[in-house]
């Protein structure tokens, strides 16, 4: 773990340059607008190691599955994001030399990701073979107001010697993801022009016939005052560029303002593209850099002002938050309900950029709380419109109903092909029901169940129906053969989690059959007809749920991960020596699988979300339990565990189960961070200091606190959406301040008070009196 990278409150920053951190800091400082994102590769030639990575949300290949050993019920493909055309390509050559970092001195570097502002900046001074130096500073982002717009103002100035500075601004789709299976190359050139004034690439990919069209367009500045000059073009295979050579003095600087649109077929027809694009970028163009730049300014002004947590008295801490914050919001903005939260966001090509369980059991959170409810209900929407397609993976599998929601998908259509995870890492589904209740507890938009939710609820219910079988030897329901949250034990029977979220679906399916029943009883009718929904299910479920088996050991009192698991030698990871870990690096999987070692929370992950049906005594005893025993080798691991100390009252655990989710990536802490940031769990880092210092919970339509300050910070506060209402919580050694930013009354609950927060106005509680 190097840290390597400047403390600052909002923005990330590197001072030097270093080709062996290079990788790592490209995906760091990768941006993006929720429609297109990118790594933070450089403008200008570099020939040493980099991840090149530019990618358009929903834009996919599926790459035909690769595996050692084929099994029935195999998905026939992996879903993969695509590194798409290169289209911030300048390359950069003074006199007859190629500016290339890799092959020049570097001096004054300063790459900056600005989280306020929302761009991504870097300067540097290369010293060239022949000792020429030039000073480039280069800015660019993509636009949070017109999504299928990026902006670049690239500088160059020679600081010792005048000279010629040649500018080939390109548009390159001859580009291929790292993991491709076959070494393949995924794009086809559709159509090209190169020209004076715009120029544009038109690409589609293999198989799924995705469009992307990019459309460039420069303006050549000297010294402020812009140039009018003929660009010589050129064109080859999947690609297109202008050239401009300028002569520059000592001193004088060369500036290029390049202009993107990228527009695809996701949203075109096929014959708009070309056109669309040009219209897009013609229209940012005359615009002008300095006033996209404004509106991204006043964009990101607005995203901080529903999402933002300062924190006093620790400004590494400070950083880490917003830096999560950001990154959530670059990946995912809700406008668009086919995309979701690839767990790399658009750091990196990892994880294939498809949708996994982690939006619904940890992104949902963050985004009932820190935007518009309809953005969580677009997650929600998301997977109702996949139902169809994972009641066709049950029945794959040999299920005669139900729905069994993939492990990995683009379209709904499984994706995964380990089988200890494609079949039996079913969890996965109880999340997706899960997320149907927090979002209703959350918002009380209970409209949704009726519209949406009982029909995913009752295909879910279905299919554990048929998951569970009835042990005559235990005379209860057991459920065979499956792989919990924590993915270091396979094929194991009666995972503790997976059995209580099971039961959990068909209680809360009961429930909602039972609401609709009462208050909306056309639809009800309506439903009972198209799910077929017979009172013999419904009767099954509810003896299912009597007669669940759950594994327990009385000695303890605690809950089992699974059968048999105190037959392991039970070992804490503290007695064991460091260079062990991490076990995924440095242990067989035979080994792992043997051992008692957890990757992330498994029992707790049931004991976090049904925290309100165990006290905390249980939830003390499985955690003192389990926690000793776990590697977090799971990024999703840490932040949860974070939230049960703070609840446990474990500060010092919880704030150093913070550090690490925290700041995962900007310390590299899993070493892994080259491959793309993990952002999905940043929404885990989101919740742990929200629902873990904050003790955010919603329980009975009030929003409920329970804060307290780790001893490292002086105070924080953090903005939550609680419908319709916008509350700014800060919280101090001696008080408690809830401010409604809006017009509209909010119910919450400090400790064991309630109050309601007018419109506007504000309620004040000292710290003192509201814990006794
Ligand atoms: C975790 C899964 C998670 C996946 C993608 C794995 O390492 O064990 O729970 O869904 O990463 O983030």
């Amino acid at each position: 773990m190097k840290q390597y990278l400047k403390v600052d409150e909002w923005s990330i920053i590197e001072e030097s340059f270093d080709p062996a951190t290079h990788e790592i800091s490209e995906s760091i400082f990768s941006i993006g607008n929720g429609y297109m994102g990118q790594r933070a590769n450089f403008e200008e030639q570099y020939s040493g190691k980099s991840l090149q990575g530019s990618y358009m949300a929903g834009v996919y290949y599926p790459d035909k599955t690769r595996v050692g050993w084929w099994k029935n019920g195999y998905p026939e493909y992996f879903a993969k994001v695509l590194n798409s055309t290169n289209w911030i390509g300048i390359d950069v050559t003074i006199n007859d030399t190629v500016l290339d970092l890799a092959n020049c001195e570097v001096k004054n570097f300063v790459r900056e990701l600005n989280m306020k502002e929302g761009y991504l900046s870097r300067r540097f001074v290369a010293v060239l073979a022949d000792g020429k130096e030039v000073q480039v500073e280069a800015i660019r982002f993509v636009s949070i107001k017109r999504h299928e717009i990026g902006a670049i103002r690239y500088a160059v100035t020679p600081l010792n010697f005048s000279g010629t500075v040649k500018l080939v601004s390109y548009l390159d789709g001859d580009v291929q993801n790292k993991d491709s299976n076959y070494e393949e190359k995924f794009w086809l050139e559709v159509d090209k022009a190169a020209a004076a004034d715009v120029s544009y690439l038109t690409l589609k990919t293999k198989k799924l016939d995705f469009h992307v069209t990019s459309v460039m367009s420069f303006d050549v500045f000297k010294n402020g005052t812009k140039l009018d000059v003929q660009p010589a073009v050129a064109e080859r295979e999947k690609y297109v560029s202008s050239e401009v050579v300028v002569d520059a003095n000592q001193g004088e600087t060369v500036a290029v303002y390049k202009y993107v649109a990228n527009v695809t077929s996701r949203n075109f027809g096929l014959g708009e593209l070309v056109e669309a694009g040009k219209k897009l970028l013609a229209d940012a163009k005359a615009a002008g850099f300095d006033a996209l730049l404004k509106e991204q300014v006043d964009g990101w002004a607005a995203k901080w002002k529903e999402s933002d947590i300062i924190i006093e008295g620790d400004t590494s801490a400070q950083q880490a938050i917003r830096f999560n914050i950001f990154q959530l919001n670059q990946t995912y903005d809700g406008s668009d309900d086919r995309l979701n939260i690839g767990p790399k966001g658009f750091t990196g090509e990892k994880y294939g950029g498809s949708t996994y369980w982690d939006t619904e059991a940890y992104c949902v959170p963050f985004y009932l709380s820190t935007a518009d409810s309809e953005i969580s209900r677009n997650l929600l929407i998301y997977r109702y419109k996949h139902l169809e397609k994972a009641k066709e993976n049950a029945k794959k599998l040999g299920f005669t109903k139900g729905a069994l929601y993939p492990m990995v998908t683009m379209n709904g259509e499984e994706c995964h092909n380990e089988w200890e995870i494609t079949f039996e890492e079913i969890h996965r589904n109880g999340a997706i029901a899960y997320a149907i209740y927090n979002y209703v507890n959350y918002t009380g938009d209970k409209s949704y169940l009726g519209q949406y939710g009982l029909e995913v609820l009752a295909e879910i219910s279905r299919f554990w129906e048929q998951r569970v079988n009835y042990s005559a030897d235990k005379n209860k329901y057991v459920m065979l053969g499956v792989t919990g949250p924590n993915e270091y034990e396979n094929n194991s029977n009666n995972n503790w989690y997976t059995n209580r979220i099971a039961a959990w679906t068909m209680e809360y399916t009961l429930e909602v059959i039972d609401y609709l029943k009462a208050n909306e009883s056309a639809r009800y009718q309506e439903l009972v007809g198209k799910l077929e929904l017979k009172e013999e299910e419904t009767k099954k479920w509810q003896d299912i749920i009597a007669n669940m088996y759950y594994p327990y050991d009385e000695e303890r009192q605690v809950f089992l991960q699974q059968d048999g698991f105190l037959d392991k030698e039970l070992i804490k990871v503290k007695d064991l020596p460091q260079e062990n870990l991490p076990l995924n690096q440095k242990w067989s999987w035979d080994r792992i699988l043997r051992s008692c070692f957890i990757k992330q929370a498994d029992v707790l992950q049931g004991l976090y979300f049904l925290g309100d049906r165990y006290d905390l005594e249980t939830k003390k005893r499985n955690f003192d339990f389990y926690e000793p025993m776990t590697v977090h080798e799971s990024s999703l691991s840490p932040c949860l565990h974070s939230i049960i100390a703070c609840e446990l009252g474990y500060q010092e655990k919880a704030y150093e189960m913070y550090l690490r989710t925290a700041r995962l990536d900007l310390d590299n802490y899993n070493n892994d961070t080259e491959d793309g940031c993990h952002t999905t769990s940043m929404a885990g880092t989101w919740m742990s200091v929200i629902q873990g210092f904050g003790g955010l919970r919603v329980a009975n339509d009030e929003l409920v606190l329970r804060p307290f300050i780790p001893s490292h910070w002086t105070s924080f506060s953090f903005k939550v959406m609680f419908r319709d209402s916008r509350l700014n919580v800060s919280v101090t050694d001696e008080n408690i301040i809830v401010t409604n930013e809006t017009d509209v009354p909010a119910a919450i609950r400090i400790y064991d008070s309630s109050y309601t927060v007018n419109g506007n106005g504000e309620v004040k509680v000292e710290r003192a009196t509201a814990t006794k």
